[in-house]
């Protein structure tokens, strides 16, 4: 397998990719916010408004694990993707590849950072241009990322990612275009272009959530593969927090544009701290639930964001929600190895677990 081509070898301070320490985060997200504003034909005369879509997210990701983020429709999950992608500019918030800070839309070390941070959608027949076959847009990428190599170098390149996204003999799918392959053979196809660029970092956003049950294992499995054998910092954006447990190492969740749980997958997923996260897991389908235990009832809808609730944003769907909940922001309460939820019930140590199912 080819690591070597156009991977920035410098991160700084005579520091190579491959020294780098393990235990510091290949991506640190500090404050990351996005706001976007809200057309004013669609409100009226008054204050200019705006969607307050990810509000100070922290993250890191390491190399050679999956970072979950779980969160229901519209919690922001995609725009934070985006914002690492640098296809939006956050609001405020710092952005940092091996330690150094990303800020602008130009020059040498914005383009070695697009290059290494590759994003992977949910549906990725969008991304491709439907007039051209796969081995086009191979190329294309290839060729950017590798100016000097000759055309056969580069043929030899494809066919090495496609056939680490296990799709082989390269010349059965290179020769096709989007439009003739299976739904999860596209998303090989759009994995196998993302790492043409030899990527550090790869983010995946519902990779698998439009494709058939039965071969959403497969790609999950594969993602998890590269994470290892390339040394890949993942992260993996879900709504889906079972498969967060079953594949990620570290796990986080997102609720109206905040992070408000987050550490190892197990404990995240096992004894979750925050209420809205047991909420998440008792409305998951569960086969292996008992059935005499009634489901969670339905406790109402995300807020707005336009003007999302003061204090902590859940309050209003929170059968727990306390006098301060109503007013004051929870900050992370640690709850042991590496394990945090912004709850109010943490902070004299006493939240009952689990609180849902709360329904007799
Ligand atoms: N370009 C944009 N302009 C204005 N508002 C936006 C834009 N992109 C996203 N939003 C809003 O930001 C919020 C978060 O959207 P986002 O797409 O990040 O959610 P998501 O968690 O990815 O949802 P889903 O699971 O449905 O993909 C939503 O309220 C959405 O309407
Ligand atoms: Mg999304």
């Amino acid at each position: 397998m080819t690591t070597e081509n156009s991977r920035i070898t410098n991160v700084g301070a005579d520091m190579t990719v491959e020294a780098w320490p393990s235990n510091e985060p290949v991506l640190k997200v500090r404050g990351l916010t996005k706001h976007f504003p809200v057309r004013r034909r669609f409100l009226g005369r008054g204050p200019k408004k705006v969607v307050h879509a990810v509000e100070n997210v922290d993250l890191e990701l390491y190399a050679g694990q999956v970072t979950a983020i779980i969160g229901e429709s519209g919690s922001g999950k995609s725009t934070v993707a985006r914002l690492l992608a640098q296809l939006y500019v956050p609001t405020s918030g710092e952005i940092a590849l091996y330690g150094k800070p990303v800020h602008v839309k130009h020059g040498k070390a914005f383009r070695t950072y697009v290059g290494q941070v590759q994003l992977i959608l949910q549906d990725p027949f969008g991304s491709f241009n439907p007039v051209h076959t796969i081995a086009y847009h191979l190329r294309r990428v290839l060729r950017i990322h590798n100016p000097s190599l000759g055309l056969k170098a580069i043929d030899d390149r494809m066919a090495e990612v496609l056939k680490e996204v296990n799709l082989a003999p390269a010349n059965q799918f290179s020769e096709k275009y989007p439009h003739e392959l299976s739904g999860g053979q596209r998303q090989r196809i759009s994995i196998a272009r993302a790492l043409a660029a030899n990527p550090s970092v790869l983010l995946a956003d519902e990779p698998v959530s439009m494709l058939d049950v039965s071969i959403r294992l497969g790609i999950l499995n594969l993602l998890e593969k590269l994470a290892t054998e390339r040394n890949l910092a993942l992260l993996y954006i879900t709504h889906d927090i079972a498969s967060a447990r079953y594949f990620a190492t570290t796990a986080t969740v997102m609720y109206a544009g905040e992070l408000i749980e987050g550490g190892p997958a197990e404990a995240v997923t096992q004894q979750a701290g925050h209420p809205y996260t047991q909420l998440l897991i008792a409305s998951a389908p569960d086969p292996d639930r008992d059935e005499s235990v009634e489901r969670i009832k339905d406790i109402g809808q995300p807020p707005s964001l336009i003007d999302p609730p003061a204090g902590c944003r859940f309050h209003p769907r929170c059968p727990f929600a306390m006098e301060k909940c109503h007013t004051e922001a929870p900050p992370k309460f640690d709850l042991g190895d590496g394990h945090w939820a912004r709850c109010w019930l943490h902070e004299s140590g006493a939240a009952a677990t689990p609180m849902f199912p709360k329904e007799e």
